[in-house]
């Protein structure tokens, strides 16, 4: 860690391939083997993430040209990508169709008019599959509720019927199955087999009232993922066994691949491959307060901690020296960026001594969510670089991701760009 940071300089991504093949193989392991996994590269669109991941035969779960462009560029077939979310443009849809993608996630009756336009430019027939906006909710504690109170993903179980019915008679579009994704970083096997039975049920209830024979049905995921603390990938027990039941219950046919049943992971597959190396710039004590400035704040992590429970902001890194400035008892180690907000804060506890000004502490488990989820022009510093090893601690990736400015045509910018290419 410390040649790395003392290479490259800190803040520094660190990716190991071997985890994403540990993570990648683990997930294979706990579903059914006629199961088709997508990665979600939301989660990390780090290329060298994508490539392996690809290799390990996982399709792609995409939501934007870009995202597109890596795992394409990553290997990936465009058959194999889904492309995903709320809001989706006609461009996107326009570009996803020339590069060769025919599936699509609708999350609306809008996306389903725009991407009937962008297929009818082309003359292209397209798979839909239709996301649920179930307002069944299945398990208790889950991590993050995408569906089952109001939110602004997928759509009402009769708006998906009726769009069903009606592309069936029509069009270029063909409706083909189901999207769910009811819930994400959910703890526990049970309450995960517990959403994902709902999601069965719900998807195969939808699909007799649209009287539709599904091609694919997508339950989405939640398999979680310790972040930013020290910590395992969960081990999730008899997932498969369960789910096979309840599958052969509800969608016979589904062993032959009619329906394919599909899942999406990013952070169960990226989280433990990445850690956050940042430098200690200086210790402070304010009240009754310690506060260890690091290279490294919300512009290099944990930028979602906004949205509360998903990235709360207690970073717990390895590294630390521990300084002859004791803190006082009850004292609080507060983690902190250089960030002139009050809210650039990776830690308001760190169970950590003092360190000491120059220590380079490690921040685990942040290979999902860390770098692309954060406020990387706040400030305009320079955006943290990311180093890829393989498992025998070869460096086989190094970059540093740049904000590019674009003359959009209005005339010169009068000074030097903040943010230099
Ligand atoms: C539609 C969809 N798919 C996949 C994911 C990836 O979730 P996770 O990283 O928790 O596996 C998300 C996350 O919000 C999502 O909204």
């Amino acid at each position: 860690v410390s040649e790395l940071a003392a290479r490259y300089g800190t803040p520094l991504y660190v990716y190991r391939l071997g985890d994403v093949r540990a993570a990648a193989e683990a997930l294979r392991r706990m579903l059914p083997d006629e199961a088709r996994i997508y990665y979600s590269l939301k989660a990390n669109p780090h290329p060298a993430v994508v490539a392996e991941l690809t290799r390990a035969g996982f399709h792609s779960e995409v939501t934007s040209t870009a995202e597109l462009g890596v795992a394409l560029a990553a290997g990936q077939l465009p058959q194999r990508c889904l492309l995903t979310g709320p809001g989706k443009t006609a461009d996107e849809f326009d570009d996803a169709l020339t590069r060769g993608v025919r599936t699509f996630s609708l999350e609306s009756e809008t996306d389903y008019q725009r991407l009937a336009a962008a297929a009818g430019h082309r003359s292209v027939q397209v798979d839909i599959i239709l996301r649920l906006n179930s307002v069944h909710a299945a398990g208790r504690g889950t991590g993050l509720r995408m569906t089952g109170a109001p939110t602004q993903f997928g759509m009402a179980p009769e708006t998906a019927v009726g769009i069903a019915r009606s592309a069936q008679s029509s069009g270029l579009l063909r409706p083909v199955g189901i999207h769910l994704f009811p819930a994400t970083n959910v703890p526990t096997a049970e309450d995960l087999v517990a959403e994902f039975k709902s999601s069965i049920d719900t998807a195969a209830t939808v699909l007799r009232q649209a009287g539709l024979a599904a091609r694919l049905v997508d339950i989405g995921g939640g398999f979680a993922a310790p972040f930013a603390r020290p910590g395992t990938r969960v081990r999730y027990e008899n997932v498969r066994e369960r789910l096979s039941a309840t599958l052969d219950d509800r969608l016979p046919g589904w062993r032959g691949g009619e329906p394919r049943i599909a899942f999406e992971s990013g952070r169960y597959l990226a989280g433990g491959c990445g850690s956050l190396l940042t430098t200690v710039l200086d210790v402070k004590t304010s009240g009754a307060s310690t506060y260890v400035v690091l290279d490294a704040g919300v512009n290099a992590l944990g930028g979602m901690s906004g949205l509360g429970r998903l990235m709360v902001p207690d970073a717990q890194p390895t590294g630390a020296t521990p300084s002859t400035a004791k803190a006082a008892p009850g004292h609080r180690i507060n983690l902190v960026g250089t960030l002139c907000t009050p809210l650039d804060v990776l830690s308001r506890s760190a169970a950590i001594p003092v360190p000491n000004v120059g220590d380079v502490l490690e921040i685990p488990n942040v290979g999902a969510y860390g770098l692309s989820a954060s406020l990387l022009a706040f400030l305009s510093k320079p955006i943290p670089a990311e180093v890829v090893l393989e498992e025998d601690g070869s460096v086989v990736h190094v970059r540093r991701m740049v904000l590019r400015e674009l003359d959009l045509g209005a005339g010169a910018v009068p000074s030097v760009p903040v943010i230099s290419v």
